[in-house]
């Protein structure tokens, strides 16, 4: 494993002449500066932070003047920036700071993660751009540059993996010059290594990075596993009169197959002979289980057990309004079919 000072030294390099050193929270530096920044920066874009952090700090220059503040007006100021619940929390924050802190921003880790909107990784960030002490940050970028360097596998959302990178990220801390450290790793995650297309060939750890040395680094960080899809079953009701024709039901415009042809279902194949009875006055002589059918959904899967049903039909006495039809097969096929029930009926012919 690559030792926190080779990584470190490769960054700071790096940082000297291609890390971001313009930026607006870069200048005057001050905790509650940091802080604000770092809040508008969760889930938002530099470009798109830039004028929105300038005019806030023109309008509430320090913790004092934005616990003085009216919400609605930080609200208002926030507007067009998303994710509201930030700008709530940092108010709040603001006056808890002015009750308990005597209106200074904590310098203390476990201090900072107690306001509301601060988790570990901003508290971090606080701790080390604006107070110079040894803290890491593992927000999305660094996940991503770590996960790469040393090819860590398995979804960053799960504990074990986050506190492995937790870990690695303390690890790697420099003795010095922790402030441009922290925000090298930022500046290497947002412009080198970056989600798709990272630029390898720029970057200064390449030559330790096993995600490189395998070959595919946007192999990491692993994508979140998806849910298992819900399985439904359903019974298909496939009656058969005695001149070949078959009986269907259109299904309701809303949900899934809208509007379209299917056969009459039931959610249990226990008394297909009476559901035959009463919806469609069907004495019935013989019903025959066939294979059963998968279909796939986006969202769910669907397993259909189809029963062939014969017996006396009596076309009249099908109920009008369930919008029940009998039709020759050929005729049948001619109506908009889901396509289990298109391939079913065509086997049938
Ligand atoms: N994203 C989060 N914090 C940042 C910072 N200090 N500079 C640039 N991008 C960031």
């Amino acid at each position: 494993m690559t030792t926190s000072k080779e990584f470190s030294d490769s960054l700071l390099v790096w940082f000297d002449h291609s890390g971001r050193k313009d930026l607006p929270w870069q200048q005057q530096v001050t905790p509650y500066r940091v802080w604000l920044s770092e809040i508008m920066l969760q889930q938002t874009q530099v470009a798109t932070v830039i004028p929105y952090y300038q005019r806030f700090i023109e309008r509430y220059k320090d913790v004092y003047s934005l616990a003085q503040a009216h919400l609605d007006d930080v609200l208002a100021l926030w507007t067009g920036l998303g994710y509201y619940a930030r700008a709530r929390n940092l108010h709040k924050a603001a006056t808890i700071i002015m009750q308990q802190h005597q209106g200074e921003m904590p310098n203390d880790l476990e201090q900072l993660i107690a306001l509301p909107g601060i988790g570990r990784s901003t508290a971090g960030a606080i701790m080390a751009l604006a107070y110079h002490q040894h803290h890491p940050i593992l927000d999305g970028n660094v996940k991503r540059v770590l996960t790469r360097y040393d090819a860590v596998s398995g979804w960053t959302g799960k504990k074990d993996i986050e506190q492995k990178l937790w870990k690695r990220a303390e690890q790697l801390l420099p003795q010095k010059r922790i402030a441009n450290y922290i925000q090298a790793q930022m500046d290497l995650g947002a412009t080198i290594c970056t989600r798709s297309k990272p630029k390898c060939n720029l970057c200064p750890i390449q030559i330790n990075c096993l995600g490189f040395q395998q070959g595919d680094p946007t192999k990491y960080p692993s994508s979140k596993p998806k849910k298992a899809i819900p399985i439904r079953k359903t019974n298909w009701i496939i009656a058969q009169s005695s001149d070949g024709k078959v009986l269907l039901q259109q299904r309701p415009n809303s949900g899934v197959w809208g509007g379209l042809w299917s056969f009459p279902e039931s959610d249990t194949s226990e008394n297909i002979s009476n559901i035959c009875k009463n919806l469609f006055n069907m004495a019935v002589i013989n019903i025959s289980p066939q294979s059963s059918i998968r279909h796939v959904f986006s969202h769910f899967r669907l397993d259909i057990y189809p029963h062939l049903v014969s017996g006396n039909e009596h076309h009249h006495h099908i109920a009008e309004n369930k919008s029940f039809a009998w039709y020759k097969i050929e005729d049948a096929l001619q109506l908009g079919l889901p396509s289990p029930v298109k391939s079913f009926l065509k086997s049938l012919q």
